[in-house]
């Protein structure tokens, strides 16, 4: 469980995120839409230690990793895998070279392990054969389940998705959402998705949230989503509806 209490996070005099609290269940899917700016990268980055707030506590199965040391939060960012918005890969390396280098980095396994499982989390997101592949080989689509595959191969509890589906076309983006409801299904993880693409947020989502003005405005199952009359709800909706 994720418990985000009173958090508040400025750069310069710029207040981003003001007394936000928020709670994640295990096992659950929690979408978090807001409009760019509203600081939805910068809440991923908070819960996984990467910025620190000015206040308040984030509460990882009851640790605070905002006053976490370095050995502390190592161990707690095991736990964690991140999807990147940009897939984040190096493209002088080939993929099964990508998903080494992060295992290498985190745990001390030995080479045969961490090959086995590359294989295996690639197979999982359904790129079977393709390690030697270079990501510039690869379609938008392709390279971000490689970074899922990265993302799962140690094991981690928790997976933080920063826009998984935006800049896919329709079809890929849903290949995605699919992926996201069967890590949810098969491993049992507990996610964060970040996204204004209200498709998405609808398909993946055992709750959403919207992230206004530096708070959480409104959260609730999407059926409670679908009918609210928030007005950032009704824009996001209505280009939805547009789109259907
Ligand atoms: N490292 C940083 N330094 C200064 N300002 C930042 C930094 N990271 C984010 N911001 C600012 O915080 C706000 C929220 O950014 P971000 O979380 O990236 O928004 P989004 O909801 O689009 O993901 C933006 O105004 C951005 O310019
Ligand atoms: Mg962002």
């Amino acid at each position: 469980m994720i418990q985000i209490e009173n958090i508040c996070k400025s750069f310069n005099t710029h207040f981003v995120l003001n007394q936000l609290s928020l709670m994640v269940n295990q096992g659950e899917t929690l979408v978090i839409i807001g409009k760019s700016g509203s600081g939805k990268s910068v809440l991923l980055k908070l819960i996984i230690g990467l910025l620190k707030p000015e206040t308040g506590s984030i509460l990882i199965e009851g640790k605070n990793i905002v006053k976490a040391g370095f050995r502390d939060l190592q161990d707690m960012r095991r736990n964690f895998g991140f999807v990147f918005q940009s897939s984040a890969l190096f493209d002088s390396m080939t993929v099964s070279e990508n998903i080494n280098l992060a295992l290498r980095k985190h745990f001390k396994w030995p080479e045969q392990k961490i090959c086995e499982r590359t294989t295996e989390c690639l197979n999982f997101v359904n790129l079977e054969g393709l390690q030697e592949k270079l990501p510039s080989e690869l379609s938008g689509g392709m390279r971000k389940r490689v970074g899922v595959a990265r993302a799962i191969a140690g094991y981690p509890q928790y997976i933080l998705f920063d826009e998984p589906t935006t800049g896919l076309d329709p079809e890929t983006a849903e290949n995605i959402n699919q992926l996201i409801l069967k890590l949810k299904r098969e491993l049992e993880v507990t996610s964060v998705v970040v996204t204004h693409d209200m498709h998405s947020a609808f398909t993946v989502g055992d709750r959403i949230a919207l992230l206004h003005k530096g708070k959480i405005d409104i959260e609730g199952e999407p059926a409670v989503i679908k009918k609210s009359y928030h007005p950032e709800i009704k824009k996001f909706l209505s280009g939805y509806t547009l789109l259907k």
